[in-house]
């Protein structure tokens, strides 16, 4: 069992309160771990001392990302942002799942019950809409967190396109709009979410093959040699992940993956656990869903080696001990990301660190 210290992002208080107040725990104590020498790994030729980070979502603002950096996160991502302000769902936005072992997709079927505790192995389910401050509110923001990366450290920038019901191809210019607000603002990668629910023909972007790569040519277009990474769900699928693959592949620079696994997820007395509307399924991370990541790493490294490609791969899904982050290494991946496992495990990091 792992030890579990308080989230330094605060699932008690509303999101407000932790862009303002936060980060909590020791990522608010203001001591920097640093490491000595060169950096001897690269995240798309950009030095790193650690190919290990916090993905998109647990850090919404500089404060946050660079506490992250200085707890030896190498590679951490900002908050998906969008092209307008987005509210954000109400409180509670994380709440504890009770998960026995790996949440299959059968599993995740059947719905699960929110647990009283956060307890080890760490299970959470999160829904926060991807709310968004407006461009003069964020573009600053992630201007300074991007410059306050260290040495063998970096900033990736993540956005999301926003369906506003006016039709494909205003919904193709609202993301290619993030790209360059988000290019504007040096991040020195750029990663594009393509698993959240409700936006695009499908339920997700990322399973609507046409439409990604048509977003994805013109995002590149308009970010010229800025790598560009997708962010994924979990393909139960073989065939079109394949195909999605060979499409995408030589238009893009890598593949983040996974994000989370939705399930319904009810009070004990069957009343639905986040308030709100279309809020009863949500994203379920941590421990149990690692198998997921894991699988989706090993087929694109299979892939990856079948056909000579050259993408990056991001793995993401579980990871919350160093044993997590070698199997993620053995299956293929080229850097390893932890969102639920780090924001109650500040110190995973260094700890992945002293074990090389
Ligand atoms: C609090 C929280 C917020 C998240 N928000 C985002 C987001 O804005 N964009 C995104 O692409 N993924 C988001 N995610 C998903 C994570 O990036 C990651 O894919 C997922 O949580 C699985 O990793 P984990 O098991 O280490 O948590 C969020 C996750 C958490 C825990």
């Amino acid at each position: 069992m792992q030890q579990l210290y308080d989230p330094f992002y605060n699932p008690e208080v509303s999101y407000e309160e932790n862009l303002n107040h936060g980060p909590y725990g020791a990522f608010a104590d203001g001591e920097v771990f640093t490491k000595e020498g060169e950096p001897e790994n690269e995240y798309f030729g950009n030095p790193v001392y650690l190919p290990f980070g916090i993905p998109a979502g647990p850090l919404p603002n500089e404060s946050f990302t660079t506490a992250a950096f200085h707890k030896g996160f190498d590679i951490c991502v900002y908050k998906t942002v969008r092209t307008r302000a987005h509210k954000t769902h109400p409180w509670p936005n994380i709440v504890p799942v009770d998960v026995d072992g790996d949440l299959t997709l059968e599993k995740a079927a059947q719905g699960l019950y929110r647990k009283d505790a956060y307890t080890s192995p760490i299970a959470i389910t999160n829904s926060f809409g991807v709310g968004s401050l407006d461009p003069d509110g964020w573009q600053p923001d992630m201007k300074k967190a991007v410059q306050k990366a260290g040495k063998g450290q970096v900033l990736v920038g993540s956005f999301q396109g926003t369906n506003r019901g006016e039709g494909e191809q205003a919904f193709i210019d609202d993301h290619v709009l993030g790209a360059r607000l988000v290019k504007e603002t040096g991040a020195k990668v750029i990663e594009m979410n393509l698993s959240c629910p409700n936006e695009g023909k499908s339920n997700l972007l990322c399973f609507d093959t046409e439409l990604v790569k048509t977003i994805s040519q013109k995002v590149k277009e308009e970010i010229g040699d800025t790598p560009l990474v997708l962010k994924l769900a979990y393909f139960q699928d073989q065939n079109q992940l394949v195909d999605f693959i060979s499409q995408l592949s030589p238009i893009v620079d890598g593949f983040a993956t996974i994000n989370t696994i939705a399930s319904a997820v009810r009070n004990k007395d069957g009343s639905q656990a986040l308030p709100g509307e279309k809020r009863l399924k949500s994203g379920v991370c941590g421990a149990p869903i690692k198998w997921g990541g894991l699988d989706m790493v090993s087929r694109l490294q299979q892939l990856r080696t079948e056909n000579n490609y050259e993408f990056t791969i991001v793995g993401v899904g579980g990871v919350t001990t160093v044993e997590d982050y070698n199997e993620y290494k053995k299956r293929g991946a080229d850097v390893v990301m932890s969102a639920t496992g780090a924001m109650w495990h500040p110190y995973l990091a260094q700890e992945i660190w002293k074990d090389q």
